[in-house]
């Protein structure tokens, strides 16, 4: 039997891409899901799971320690992985965005200084349109930034909204809106085909589903 790893996102994505992989028949113990143990093993052995930070998955996978991976768009876009992208997921919907101070925006003259977790997006963004950038790289609670006077805006991910208005801070503008991927070593791709095109093709079938239903 020829057994897939497959790494996910741990944090905000984690169980709805368990759920997602439990509507098509692959299980996760609940023991594995709570609990600290980093790589298990579905029942049946025919998968292995890598639960890894969300900019490690594609690290994982473009290296080929994991077969595929479930992650944000708006991770690969960060990392420019050499990965294969199958599918897109209905899960992990939001945004990147520009935000900044609801009361005091940026009036787009001069040096700006972003505070991001996204420097790559961040620096092509505004480099895109001649903005001269000082980017200051976090590791999170990005928000903080502006308040603090670090930065005069950010570059970051909106989910529910609820993190920018809780701390004073709304949408200048949007950057592009984010879906989890599926994601492919290109090696697994050809010497795990079988295994490989089963996997997509359930997960694909039920996201079709999925979306029919939705209509
Ligand atoms: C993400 C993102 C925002 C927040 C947005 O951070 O960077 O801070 O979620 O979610 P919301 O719109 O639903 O409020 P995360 O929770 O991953 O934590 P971090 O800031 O520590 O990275």
């Amino acid at each position: 039997m020829t057994q897939l790893t497959i790494a996910i996102a741990k944090g905000r994505l984690q169980s709805d891409a368990l759920d997602l992989l439990k509507s098509i028949g692959i299980n996760v113990s609940d023991a594995g899901e709570s609990s600290r143990r980093l790589s298990i093993e579905d029942q049946t052995g025919e998968y292995r799971f890598l639960f890894v930070k969300p900019g490690d998955v594609a690290v994982y996978v473009e290296h080929g320690v994991a077969d595929c991976g479930i992650v944000g768009r708006d991770v690969l876009l960060e990392t420019n992985a050499d990965v294969l992208q199958p599918l897109d997921l209905p899960i992990g919907r939001c945004r990147m965005v520009v935000a900044a101070l609801a009361d005091a925006p940026p009036n787009g003259h001069g040096m700006l200084k972003v505070a991001t977790k996204y420097p790559g997006i961040a620096t092509r963004h505004f480099g895109s349109r001649g903005q001269p950038v000082e980017i200051i790289q976090l590791s999170g609670s990005v928000e903080l930034a502006p308040v603090l006077g670090l930065a005069d805006c950010i570059v970051d991910l909106v989910e529910t909204g609820r993190t920018l208005r809780e701390n004073g801070l709304a949408v200048v503008e949007d950057i592009f809106s984010s879906t989890a991927r599926l994601i492919v070593n290109r090696a697994s791709y050809q010497l795990k085909a079988k295994s490989m095109i089963k996997l997509i093709d359930k997960v694909g079938s039920t996201v079709r589903e999925g979306a029919r239903a939705d209509a």
